[in-house]
């Protein structure tokens, strides 16, 4: 559900040497982290995402540059503007996102809670909504 996906900020230690962002998991919520990943090098105009995960819980963060993260859970939508490092956003699983409006600059980095596994994937918007529509998480 899209009330399930939030923004958070993340705790950030500023002094005269620049800043120090921190994301604990477990203190700051939700789950272990099994895999990392970024986007970058992102094209003008390019866009991302464009799936929705079964099981997979995310958080996503620009942590350079700024892009528009929109959440949809197959019956509301939201735009969250990624616009610092200090920002995150919690995706839920059944969550279809999608990305754009990437600055040159812009770096995405994604925290998850499994290893890559692409059988975890909705790919098509209407095998997403058909599973919503189920109630259900299985394929
Ligand atoms: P894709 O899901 O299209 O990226 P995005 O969600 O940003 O639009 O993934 C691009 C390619 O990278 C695709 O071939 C799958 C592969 N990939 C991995 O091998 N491991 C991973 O952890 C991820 C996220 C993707």
């Amino acid at each position: 559900m899209l009330e399930d996906c939030c923004a958070f900020e993340l705790t950030t230690h500023v002094d005269s040497r620049g800043s120090l962002t921190v994301f604990e998991a477990g203190k700051e919520h939700w789950f272990p982290i099994r895999r990392v990943y970024y986007l970058h090098s992102i094209p003008e105009h390019a866009s991302r995402g464009g799936h929705a995960h079964k099981q997979l819980k995310q958080i996503i963060i620009a942590i350079s540059g700024s892009f528009d993260l929109v959440l949809d859970d197959g019956t509301a939508r939201k735009t969250f503007e990624m616009r610092g490092p200090s920002y995150g956003v919690y995706v839920c699983p059944m969550t279809w996102r999608d990305m754009k409006n990437f600055s040159d600059d812009a770096v995405c980095l994604v925290l998850a809670s499994e290893l890559y596994d692409e059988s975890d994937y909705y790919r098509q918007y209407d095998e997403f909504l058909a599973a919503v529509n189920r109630g259900g998480r299985s394929a």
